[in-house]
């Protein structure tokens, strides 16, 4: 069986806990798309070079979930070439037999276009920056700062900018818990799968 799940939002919106709870619930395959462009931006030199030989080394480094990698990753990330290459690879994961999940920016929009299931994950800034404060610690307001700069920067973008799919259902998990935000996903997934 081929079935796709596209999961897109911006920063801490609760993307990578949703689709890891879709994955296990499923029985479907998880792919983090946010880890390949923080993998490109951390590790410098020429990111087109990177992006074309990224290696599982790369995407196991255990500094890709910093401020500083995210920062790097959505710098990268504005660059047509870089995107380019690694559209296969996450069409090709998408495509696998048993299902797939995939979360980041652009994949009911540009990835997976044709995606079974397509959800746009967003809460306010302030409540996903606290998020990320709670997880990477350090100054509150630089967190809340780099969340919006980043968040500019994914939107605006020419290539691929961060936004909703026409046919996209919006969570907003702002005022959800884990459990209320996994459960209205999980719903839509069996919704389709029926
Ligand atoms: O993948 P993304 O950056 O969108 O977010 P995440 O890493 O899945 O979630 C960021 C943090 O928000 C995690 O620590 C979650 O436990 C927390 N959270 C959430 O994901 N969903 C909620 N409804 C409430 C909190
Ligand atoms: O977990 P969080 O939402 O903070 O970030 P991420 O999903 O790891 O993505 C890091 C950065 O990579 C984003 O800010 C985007 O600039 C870029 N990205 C992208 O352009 N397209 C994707 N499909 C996934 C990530």
């Amino acid at each position: 069986m081929m079935f796709t799940v596209a999961i897109d939002g911006p920063a801490a919106a609760g993307k990578g806990t949703i689709s890891r709870a879709v994955a296990a619930r499923f029985g479907f395959a998880h792919l983090d798309t946010g880890a390949l462009y923080r993998a490109v931006g951390v590790k410098g030199g020429d990111p087109v070079a990177a992006a074309r030989s990224l290696s599982p080394e790369d995407l196991a480094r255990d500094d890709l979930r910093t401020l500083e990698a995210g920062q790097a990753a959505s710098k990268v990330a504005v660059i047509p070439e870089v995107r380019q290459a690694l559209l296969e690879f996450q069409r090709e994961f998408a495509r696998r037999e048993g299902g797939a999940v995939l979360d980041g920016r652009d994949i009911g929009t540009v990835i997976c276009p044709a995606a079974e299931v397509k959800l746009f994950v967003t809460a306010s800034p302030e409540v996903r920056a606290h998020r990320r404060w709670l997880e990477v610690g350090g100054d509150a307001a630089q967190v809340l700062a780099e969340v919006k700069e980043r968040d500019e920067r994914d939107m605006n973008r020419a290539d691929a900018p961060l936004k909703p799919a026409a046919d996209a259902v919006v969570i907003d998990t702002s005022t959800l818990s884990v459990e209320a935000a996994v459960a209205a996903a999980c719903a839509e997934v069996a919704a389709r799968l029926r």
